[in-house]
């Protein structure tokens, strides 16, 4: 697009969208004109993506994810169109930088974590790949909340991402569907003797579609996330209108509408809530039947193609309702028998499992399900007592075995997990370790009863986003090395592995990581949030806060090199520590550790002994936008959760990506990592996975590894003194339980971090190193991940969109 007309197209929607001139525009009008000009240049693309699907009468793939950690769009269209320099000139000539502008965008923060932004990268793969693919989740009004620091405490503000409006999103009026709950059933047989089932006296509430396009890399495909908003039902208000209860009315009209008012904010932990399971109910129900809409919309269909036509992913087990909601349509609805029915519904889903983490897997209160579901709770029954029929047929005698594996446990409560591996054709973990451990332990039996449906589908990231977008130079770097193939082909960074001894290439690599660490260190200062010296190792950690990804391992060798200096004892080479993460609102000792960690940076930033040579910064409202800075400036990326509990991660891939070296244990994605960049190339350390199980299994005892090691001790003893004994319970619980096996790893995370010190004083050996990181990133693409499930789970194939966009003038819409 030439940059006259991108000209004329803003200024056309300043005028006519923002209604703004040039003396009154904010920067933030500026922003909303120029994203509405570049969704108009995807709106062409969109139809007619969306019109091929139809006339090829593509299979389509449904992706269900209460989660999709979006962040900002305005950039990543603008590239994903392959239009930047266009718009960077059109705006120059304006007065504006392009990327000022973008930082008017406020993310899009409807998820926690990685199972949100794993999402966001899968929808940026599939239009990539070409798939007729769709993402269906909720429209909250509240994103996950924003972070902020008071007195060295995790303080949450609501995240009102919508208030100004969002300028991607286009409401569908018109794609509206009721979604019904609580009342009670009626069991009668028709006519032909069929035993029929009705849902009766529901309260209704209507979910309505807001669609946002989602660009694939350069290639006219647009496809679509769906998000759904909760609108009272009409029938609803009338009852009280009609008896003159008129603010009774509009209260239960709000209350209704609160399905979709706030994201849950806790990572890796099920709350048990009934306007949690009213969510899941809300989405997975409206989903369906935006499916099956689609699916009739088709010349002639009958039910035994919906497996031809129809993949479902449910991302977690959040979905999983999607399972007895697919056979209520299907039996009551529609009029199958039970077989087809199930059948059709096993092969249709497939389900993404993210944690083996006992707190994380939901389980539902039985009470609660059959006063908001009492249909779905019939069918819940049913396929729990056919299972444990089959289950009792392979092992008749093994009572507990049955016990461990029913869907309905004793009757009160429904596994999510067993649930959705029953239901589904496909069970999936993220990384060979979490899926081998899920085989192995997790779901062993289940393994059994069904051999080769657990399969494994290594996470990734979308190297556009990732590498392209956030780390301008380097991008440039590595495509003038070895052209720019990789944007589209991530196996082609083995390119670089030549350059990785290259003296000049390796001066240039280090100069532009210098340059991502200054702008870093400038964020901080222009945000008054933290100090950063460019001069510092840059040792960071960005991530939710648990203990299993253990912050506070990261502390203790934090605490360890304080005391050093403070004797006087080298403490390696100057360091940079940054920590940067949420805590979920109701996760105390999460919470202990952000505060722990603003008072460490405090009383270091405070000591002389530490000037030069150590500092330690919390980050805070870590988020997409914002990681988008910390990776093109980490040279250290710390991975050290206990082995055994991390699923995959993919802040590890990120940062490895943009030029980090690792410092992580055999945990997650991790072990894949090591594989592709080489054992010398990254820095393991710690238990591996069984290592942890073998010493949990012999009787742990913290104290004794405490005890033994000096540094370890008087680490514990730092913590536990800094602010008058303020942290001393959490410190000396490390003593005591150690749950995540922090003194066991201890003396190896000391010993590798001496290695990473000094690896780092060879500036030519620290970039040779990085150089093979970002070469062994192929693996790593979500196009490669993305790829596996087209073809082992959901049978899909690319139907690409032929042919230059339509001209403006042609507006497909206006001619209907
Ligand atoms: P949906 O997939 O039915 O939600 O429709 C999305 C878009 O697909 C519409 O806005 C149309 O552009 C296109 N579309 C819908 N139905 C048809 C059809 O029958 N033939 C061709 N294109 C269609």
């Amino acid at each position: 697009m030439a940059v006259p007309q991108i000209i004329e197209a803003f200024a056309h929607r300043m005028m006519y969208s923002i209604a703004k001139d040039r003396h009154t525009a904010t920067d933030f009008d500026v922003y909303q004109g120029l994203a509405f000009a570049v969704r108009d240049r995807l709106m062409e693309r969109w139809f007619k993506t969306q019109s091929t699907y139809y006339l090829q009468d593509a299979k389509r793939v449904y992706y269900l994810s209460l989660e999709f950690l979006m962040g900002r769009a305005l950039l990543n269209n603008v590239l994903n169109l392959g239009a930047e320099d266009s718009y960077l000139q059109a705006m120059r000539e304006l007065g504006f930088k392009l990327e000022d502008i973008g930082e008017q965008e406020w993310d899009a923060g409807l998820g926690n974590g990685g199972l949100g932004r794993l999402a966001a990268c899968i929808l940026d793969a599939a239009a990539t790949l070409e798939l007729p693919f769709y993402g269906y989740g909720i429209r909250y009004e509240y994103g996950i909340f924003q972070q902020r620091i008071l007195d060295g405490q995790q303080v949450e503000y609501p995240d009102g991402w919508l208030r100004y409006g969002n300028p991607w999103e286009i409401q569908r009026p018109d794609a509206i569907f009721p979604v019904r709950f609580y009342g009670h059933t009626r069991g009668s047989f028709d006519a032909t003797g069929r035993y029929h089932v009705d849902w009766l006296d529901t309260q209704d509430v209507w979910a309505m579609a807001y669609d946002t396009p989602v660009a694939g890399f350069r290639n006219g495909t647009v496809n679509t996330l769906r998000l759904w908003s909760a609108k009272s039902s009409r029938e609803f208000d009338l009852a009280h209108f009609n008896s003159g209860e008129y603010v009774r009315a509009v209260e239960d009209k709000t209350h209704s509408e609160n399905i979709s008012k706030v994201l849950y904010p806790a990572d890796d932990q099920s709350a048990g809530k009934e306007l949690r399971l009213k969510q899941q109910y809300f989405f997975v129900s409206a989903t369906l039947q935006d499916v099956v809409r689609r699916f009739k919309k088709r010349p002639s269909w009958r039910w035994e193609e919906l497996p031809d036509k129809v993949a479902i992913q449910m991302n977690d087990t959040h979905p999983a309702l999607v399972v007895p909601e697919l056979m209520r349509v299907l039996l009551d609805q529609e009029g199958l028998e039970w077989d087809l029915a199930w059948s059709l519904t096993q092969q249709v889903c497939a389900y993404t499992n993210h944690t083996i983490l006992p707190e994380a897997m939901e389980v539902w209160p039985m009470d609660l399900w059959r006063n908001l579901l009492p249909r779905h709770v019939e069918i819940v029954e049913e396929i729990d007592r056919r299972f444990r029929l089959a289950v009792r047929a392979r092992y008749p005698f093994d009572d507990a075995k049955l016990q461990r594996l029913a869907i309905v446990d004793h009757g009160h409560s429904v596994r999510m997990a067993n649930l959705a591996i029953v239901g589904s054709h496909s069970v999936n973990g993220v990384a060979q370790l979490h899926t081998d451990i899920l085989k192995a332990s997790t779901f062993a039996e289940m393994n059994e009863l069904f051999p080769g449906r657990i399969n494994n589908k290594t996470n990734g990231i979308t190297p556009r986003r990732w590498l392209l977008k956030s780390n301008p130079d380097l991008a440039a770097l590595v495509s003038e090395a070895i052209g720019d193939r990789w944007t589209k082909d991530l196996d082609a960074l083995r390119g670089l592995e030549p350059f990785a001894t290259d003296a000049a290439f390796q001066e240039r690599w280090t100069r532009v990581k210098r340059r991502n660490k200054e702008r870093l260190a400038d964020w901080g200062r222009r945000t008054q949030e933290f100090a950063l010296d460019p001069a510092f190792l840059f040792d960071v950690q960005v991530k939710r806060i648990h203990e299993y990804k253990r912050q506070l391992l990261n502390l203790l060798h934090v605490a360890t090199l304080w005391n050093r200096l403070r004797d006087g004892v080298d403490g390696g080479v100057p360091r940079a520590v940054l920590i940067g993460g949420k805590a979920a609102p109701a996760y105390w000792a999460a919470k202990q550790i952000i505060h722990l960690a603003n008072a460490m940076a405090r009383a270091i930033g405070e000591d002389p002994a530490a000037k030069g040579r150590l500092s330690l910064a919390f980050l805070p409202n870590y988020r997409v936008s914002l990681a988008e800075v910390v990776f093109p400036a980490t040279e250290l990326s710390e991975q050290i959760s206990t082995a055994g509990t991390e699923a995959s991660g993919t802040g590890n891939m990120k940062a490895a990506l943009n030029g980090a070296l690792t410092i992580g244990t055999l945990d997650g994605a991790n072990v894949e990592i090591r594989e592709e960049v080489g054992d010398p190339n990254i820095f393991i350390f710690g238990h591996t996975a069984e290592g942890i199980v073998r010493l949990r299994d012999a009787g742990y005892k913290p104290r004794d590894w405490a005890m033994a090691h000096p540094e370890l001790r008087r680490a514990i003893d730092t913590i536990g003194n800094l602010e008058g004994g303020r942290f001393r319970a959490l410190a000396w619980a490390l003593m005591d339980s150690d749950h995540y096996f922090h003194c066991a790893d201890y003396a190896s995370y000391l010993e590798t971090q001496e290695r990473v010190s000094a690896t780092y004083q060879k500036p030519a050996e620290w970039a040779r190193m990085s150089i093979l990181n970002v070469a062994g990133m192929g693996k790593f693409s979500i196009d490669r991940t993305v790829s596996e499930y087209a073809r082992d789970i959901w049978n899909a194939h690319a139907v690409p969109v032929e042919g230059p966009p339509p001209e403006p003038s042609m507006q497909p819409a206006l001619r209907l």
